[in-house]
C-alpha cells in the first residue's frame, strides 16, 4: 500500500515536471491573425515583390505563353520534338483530352458519348491550319465549356501533347507522296507472299 502511494506520488510529480511551457508562452503570429508588430496590423505577410519560387522562373515567354511578345500565336513547337516526346504527347493525350476528343480527335470520346458538347474535330481544315501555339493556349486557358488544364499538365506535356495532335493530324490526311521512299516502293511493288502462305490451312481452321 506504501508503495502504491509514493508510485502514484512519483508520477504526479513527474507529470508535472513533463509539462513546460517554455516556447508555448511567445510571442507569434498566427495564420490570418491581426498582429500589432506591422504597419498594416496583418499579420499574414505577402511574399517581397519580385519573389521567385524555386523553379518557377518562367523566363521564356515563347515557352510558357505560346505567343511572342506581340501576342502572336507561335507558329511552331518551341522545343525539339523527339520520338520520345511523341511517345509522352500520346500518353498525355490519351488520359486527358481522349475522354472527350476521343482516341483519333474525331470528337467522340466516351464523355460525349455520355452527352457532352461535342467538340470540333481535331481534323477540321480551321485547327488543322491553327498554329501550334493555338492549341496551347486552348489546353492553357481552356475554351468556352472545355475546361483549362494548366493545373494538371506541365508546359512541357502540353507541347508534347501539341506534337503528337500534329502527328494525328497528319494520320488522317497523309499524302501518299508524304511516305518514305521504302514505304512507296512497297506499296506499289509489293514483295510476292513466300510459297508457303498460299497454301489454305484447313487442319487450323478445325473442319
Ligand atoms: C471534358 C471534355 C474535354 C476534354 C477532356 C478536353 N476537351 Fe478540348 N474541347 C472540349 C469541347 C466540348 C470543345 C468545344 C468547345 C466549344 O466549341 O464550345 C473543345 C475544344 C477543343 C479545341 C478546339 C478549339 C476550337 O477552336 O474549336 C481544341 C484544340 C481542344 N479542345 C484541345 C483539347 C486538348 C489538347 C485536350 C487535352 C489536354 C482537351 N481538348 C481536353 C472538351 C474537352
Amino acid at each position: 500500500m506504501r508503495t502504491e502511494r509514493a508510485a502514484a506520488a512519483l508520477l504526479t510529480v513527474m507529470t508535472a515536471l513533463a509539462c513546460r511551457q517554455d516556447m508555448h508562452n511567445q510571442n507569434k503570429m498566427k495564420p490570418y491573425r491581426s498582429a500589432r508588430f506591422f504597419e498594416d496590423g496583418q499579420g499574414s505577410r505577402l511574399p517581397v515583390a519580385d519573389t521567385v519560387a524555386r523553379g518557377q522562373l518562367r523566363e521564356n515567354q515563347l515557352f510558357y505563353t505560346g505567343q511572342t511578345a506581340d501576342g502572336e500565336m507561335v507558329a511552331e513547337i518551341p522545343m525539339p520534338v523527339t520520338r520520345q516526346v511523341l511517345e509522352r504527347g500520346q500518353q498525355r493525350f490519351n488520359i486527358y483530352c481522349a475522354p472527350c476528343h476521343g482516341r483519333t480527335g474525331e470528337g467522340q470520346g466516351m464523355v460525349v458519348r455520355r452527352g457532352y458538347k461535342r467538340p470540333t474535330s481535331l481534323h477540321d481544315p480551321r485547327l488543322v491550319a491553327s498554329p501550334a501555339g493555338y492549341f496551347y493556349d486552348v489546353m492553357t486557358n481552356g475554351f468556352s465549356v472545355m475546361p483549362s488544364y494548366a493545373s494538371q499538365i506541365t508546359p512541357e506535356d502540353r507541347w508534347a501533347i501539341v506534337a503528337y495532335l500534329r502527328a494525328l493530324q497528319l494520320s488522317q490526311g497523309a499524302r501518299f507522296a508524304d511516305l518514305p521512299a521504302e514505304d512507296r516502293q512497297a506499296i506499289e511493288h509489293p514483295a510476292p507472299p513466300p510459297a508457303n502462305a498460299a497454301a489454305p490451312e484447313h487442319a487450323a481452321e478445325g473442319h
